[in-house]
């Protein structure tokens, strides 16, 4: 199915690219995980009725509508780039729409990804390369933080893996590398999911 059939299904826009609105090192351009990718992704990855989802870097929400959307579980998305974020409140709206029949909980916060409070019944968190190595550090120890309090198996997915990013969850954090996903033979080192696990 192509990619826009499927935002027509969901009845959201979520295509194209965008950039921040000044030069800003630490935090990526807006671009969506393709949904041919998505479906590769969740053959293996199993999600429970119980999982609570958050996207770090959610942009016009695609993947947190799509996820929601399949799974009926509680979704979270963060973004914090402002005009992304107003195209996000638009799919949002039309989503509504065609969603009335699921009644799992669905958020988007307006709040720089670092400075989310991670929920301590939140278990799947998603990545698709948002920030700097910097970010990703603080996002992780916030994520840490709430294992602390309430230990729970938590993933972590990683598209387009970076290798500092699995540089520091090897060996700064007891998360595992658990699974990949190849998504297409184009580019063997980053066109797939690394999934990390944490486990009670
Ligand atoms: C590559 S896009 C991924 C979008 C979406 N997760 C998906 O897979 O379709 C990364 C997004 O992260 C956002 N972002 C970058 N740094 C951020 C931060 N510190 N806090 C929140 N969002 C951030 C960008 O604005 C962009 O929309």
């Amino acid at each position: 199915m192509s990619e826009i059939i499927y935002d027509r299904i969901l009845n959201i826009k979520t295509n194209g690219i965008r950039e921040w609105p000044e030069m800003e090192n630490d935090y990526n351009r807006y671009e969506a995980t393709p949904y041919f990718a998505l479906e590769k992704l969740f053959k293996k990855v199993k999600i429970k009725p119980s999982d609570m989802f958050v996207d770090f870097g959610c942009g016009m929400g695609r993947v947190a509508f799509y996820v929601h959307n399949r799974f009926n579980i509680d979704v979270t998305g963060l973004e914090a780039n402002q005009a992304v974020y107003q195209e996000l409140q638009t799919n949002y709206n039309k989503y509504k729409k065609v969603a009335k029949h699921n009644n799992a909980k669905l958020e988007f916060k307006y709040l720089l990804a670092q400075d989310y409070l991670v929920n301590d019944n939140d278990n799947v968190f998603y990545f698709f390369n948002p920030f700097s190595i910097s970010i990703f550090e603080m996002v992780v120890h916030n994520i840490l933080k709430s294992y602390e309090k309430n230990k729970r198996e938590i993933k972590l997915i990683l598209f387009y893996p970076i290798k500092q990013y699995h540089k520091f969850l090897i060996q700064r954090t007891p998360f595992k590398l658990i699974s990949e996903v190849q998504v297409s033979f184009d580019d063997l080192e980053h066109d797939k999911f690394h999934i990390y696990q944490l486990s009670l």
